[in-house]
């Protein structure tokens, strides 16, 4: 969408993978859907150094709708959102932050909240943009086809009249299936800034691995849609949570990147360890994400041996790699060279590991190298070229 928004993948916190539909603020009062949890994670996110590193955006996700008043607007609700959602918006924007939020182009929101039928689209639009919200998340839950292909749109139209710039993150894809013929990816990048193209992501590797399957299977059909102002959105980083290793953390992180997606955290930022801030936080990784040409990696290799390469051409002619190991036995040690990537053999590369920042220098197109990659884990590369050989070096 050329709305002048997310020319790079967006970076925030999203609430729902960690955070889910917990209401309960009497057991549960520093971790239920509230005004005070997302206080907590803007204070975090601009104290911490998220904010600096591009980490602005902080989203509401479901159950923070308490109807809609005589007028028929939106209204928060009122226990555990007390002074509105105009409110925490001026609290993220003094904070340097940005706001997002949640709505269902549907009768209701997935957990059965008010959703935003065809006939409220523009008022909900005219409220969002009121309370001064930068970006919107509209979810797709009861609603047919039909009012899906017609209420998408709508709201970008009526994003668009408020005058306000507001990112739109479309949930449609999603409910259609996520692939052409019936999905179609023009229409999206013309409509939406980003957009959930498959399932929901769960606290598992399993769910992971699902994801970046799917996404890998259709990378012919995926791949070429995304691009700064419109990008595919696997969904939400897992890292900090429960359910994945330190290896597969990284991996996570490595694959989202090299995937162009945008970097949504959803975990608890008052308790995360440094092990996993280092991997969210790593300056390397998010140049690459943020990488200005904004083209999608793919996967280019998969052996036999269960390693598979990744592979995102970047600014200034520099390609970042990730060698991926889907093994269960223990570090293997994979042989390759540049040629068998398909680098150009014109160029002397050299190359920066993005975890541990060591440097390889002098990588022709011929020369051997080995990298050693955990069971589920990656390495990863960021080459960039030092030197273009003349005819004659070429044979050397
Ligand atoms: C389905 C979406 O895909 C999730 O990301 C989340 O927003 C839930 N709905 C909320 O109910």
């Amino acid at each position: 969408l050329e709305n002048g928004l997310m020319r790079k993948p967006p970076m925030g916190w999203l609430a729902w993978e960690r955070f889910r539909c917990n209401i309960d603020c009497v057991e549960d009062p520093k971790n239920c859907i509230s005004e005070q949890l997302f206080m907590d994670m803007a204070d975090r996110l601009a104290q911490d150094g998220w904010r600096d590193l591009g980490y602005v955006y902080l989203n509401i996700d479901d159950c923070w709708i308490g109807g809609r008043d005589s007028k028929g607007r939106l209204v928060p609700d009122s226990k555990r959102f007390p002074h509105g959602i105009a409110f925490l918006a001026d609290y993220a924007h003094s904070l340097g932050l940005k706001l997002g939020i949640y709505a269902d182009m549907g009768s209701f929101t997935c957990m059965g909240y008010p959703g935003t039928t065809l006939d409220k689209v523009e008022q909900d639009a005219q409220t969002f943009a009121e309370w001064k919200v930068d970006m919107l998340k509209l979810d797709g839950c009861y609603s047919t086809s039909k009012e899906r292909a017609e209420g998408y749109p709508k709201m970008a139209a009526a994003l668009n009249a408020t005058g306000r710039p507001i990112a739109f993150s479309c949930s449609w894809p999603a409910y259609e299936g996520g692939l052409p013929p019936r999905v179609n990816y023009s229409l999206l990048a013309d409509i939406c800034n980003l957009w959930r193209n498959y399932d929901d992501i769960q606290d598992s590797w399993t769910s992971v691995l699902s994801i970046l399957d799917w996404f890998v299977n259709h990378q012919d059909e995926l791949q070429p849609v995304a691009g700064p102002g419109h990008w595919n959105d696997p969904d939400m980083l897992l890292v900090g949570n429960f359910g994945l290793s330190f290896e597969q953390a990284r991996a996570q992180m490595a694959l989202w990147t090299i995937l162009a997606a945008p970097l949504f955290m959803s975990t608890d930022l008052r308790t995360i360890s440094p092990q996993n801030m280092d991997i969210l936080q790593n300056p390397l990784m998010i140049k690459i994400n943020q990488d200005p040409l904004g083209i999608q990696g793919r996967r280019i290799l998969k052996e036999k041996s269960h390693i598979e390469v990744f592979k995102r051409p970047l600014s200034d002619e520099a390609i970042a790699l990730v060698f991926f190991s889907r093994r269960t036995d223990m570090p293997y040690h994979y042989h390759a060279s540049l040629a068998q990537l398909n680098f150009s053999h014109t160029k002397v590369y050299e190359a920066q590991n993005v975890f541990s920042g060591d440097v390889i220098s002098g990588l022709r197109d011929d020369t051997n190298f080995t990298v050693t990659i955990n069971p589920s884990g990656v390495v990863m590369w960021y080459l960039y070229p030092i030197k273009n050989l003349e005819m004659s070096e070429m044979f050397q």
